[in-house]
């Protein structure tokens, strides 16, 4: 196995952060991943929104808590998050997603952890969501995808089993 699959098979979500930022030219080099992720017709459809102000953390944790109506920090206390939203063009769904793998793949390789956070959707489709999008300068029509929290493991990983049966060689 080289490398790059090693990584791939290694992966696993963090669900407790130190409290420590990730530095900026990690988080550019995960933005590359990212932005370098295929994309139907080359539309190019993702937008990456780099949060580590903490402020604005909070905020949007508070604003995907709402929407799930949970008591904790949906973010478990990660410091950093890169929202990841879509062009409403073509494939922007699966660009988005393959997207979002790309930044936790790319994170891993450097030693810093992560978890797909869901419910973009919703929250950039409340007001407050969209308050935030036209602070950022976003004026496309774009629909949240997922929010990439990143930081360093507080606590040993879960192990997820791969579900056997899930592949055919034909
Ligand atoms: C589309 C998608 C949505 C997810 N949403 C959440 C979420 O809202 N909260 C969360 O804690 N984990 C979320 N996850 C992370 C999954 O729970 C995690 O990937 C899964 O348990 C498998 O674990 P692994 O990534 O360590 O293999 C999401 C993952 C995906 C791909």
């Amino acid at each position: 196995m080289n490398e790059t699959v090693k990584n791939l098979v290694t992966r696993k979500s963090c669900n407790s952060y130190k409290p420590m930022h990730v530095p900026k030219k990690d988080i550019e080099d995960i933005v590359a991943a990212g932005l370098n992720a295929p994309s139907g017709m080359n539309k190019q459809t993702p937008r990456f929104v780099v949060v580590q102000d903490e402020e604005t953390v909070a905020k949007l944790s508070k604003l995907n808590a709402d929407v799930g109506h949970f008591p904790i920090d949906p973010f478990y206390g990660a410091k950093d998050v890169i929202v990841v939203l879509a062009k409403k063009e073509v494939t922007y769904i699966y660009d988005g997603s393959l997207a979002m793998g790309n930044l936790m793949n790319a994170a891993w390789s450097m030693g810093i952890d992560s978890r797909w956070i869901h419910r973009a959707k919703e929250v950039f489709e409340s007001a407050e969501g969209k308050q935030l999008l036209a602070e950022w300068g976003i004026t496309d029509d774009v629909e949240g995808i997922g929010f990439c929290i990143l930081g360093y493991a507080a606590e040993e990983k879960e192990k997820t089993e791969i579900n056997p049966g899930r592949v055919f060689y034909v």
